[in-house]
């Protein structure tokens, strides 16, 4: 029997999370992501790492013109049929592409990405995502965390962090951090609670 390798993060095991969850309804978008966007004035959003496209969706809701990027063929496809119908579905453009070799062609008032760990180090890959952040704009990282108080790794550590991690990668003189918290909240269909890291920093003008 095939066995599915949980701490992958190449192409192939997204593409098969993907496939593995099938059709099943999308989430809500994340609420650090809709807390940020109550507050912001719209205008041009990076969703990095977009999977099924609900953040992407809620921010051209909210006025923004989204670029949602995601490795994953089968998280578009789900993103696609989630904007079939949808009134903001024309202010988001899709993109298929590895976030750890694409650059974009312009900066963007808002960098956001939850969980999106690839396959490169977080550390890395957070310093390409502040690199696209134009002056004055917000970056905005949601991650899991690492070792949960009281319930061990329950994300590989590839695939989590902590709030400190992230603000060690933002130089002092170029950012102003807004948020850096390790906050906990319950999903529904989730047995588990969520232990999250989330950062927000604006980049300085
Ligand atoms: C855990 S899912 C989260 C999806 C969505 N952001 C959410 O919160 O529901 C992580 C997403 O990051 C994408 N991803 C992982 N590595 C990537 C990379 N190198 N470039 C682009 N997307 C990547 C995966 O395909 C997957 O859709």
């Amino acid at each position: 029997m095939h066995e599915f390798d949980s701490t992958a993060f190449n192409r192939d095991a997204w593409e098969e999370r993907w496939r593995a969850r099938g059709a099943a309804p999308a989430p809500p978008p994340n609420p650090y992501l809709t807390a940020a966007a109550a507050e912001l004035p719209p205008g041009a959003a990076l969703d990095a790492g977009c999977g099924a496209g609900a953040e992407a969706l809620h921010l051209a809701a909210a006025g923004w013109q989204v670029t949602a990027v995601d490795l994953s063929a089968e998280a578009l496809a789900l993103a696609g049929r989630s904007a079939v119908g949808h009134p903001a579905a024309d202010r988001v453009e899709w993109i298929r592409a590895d976030l750890a070799t694409w650059d974009p062609e312009s900066r963007f008032d808002l960098v956001t990405t939850h969980y999106a760990h690839p396959a490169m180090p977080h550390g890395e890959f957070y310093d390409r995502l502040a690199s696209w952040v134009a002056p004055g704009g917000t970056l905005l990282i949601v991650g899991h965390l690492a070792s949960p108080p009281g319930q061990g790794h329950r994300h590989p550590e590839a695939a989590s962090t902590t709030a400190a991690a992230v603000v060690d990668r933002l130089d002092g003189a170029q950012w102003t951090i807004e948020t850096a918290a390790e906050p906990v909240r319950t999903v529904a269909g989730h047995a588990a609670e969520l232990h999250d890291v989330v950062v927000r920093a604006v980049r300085h003008r």
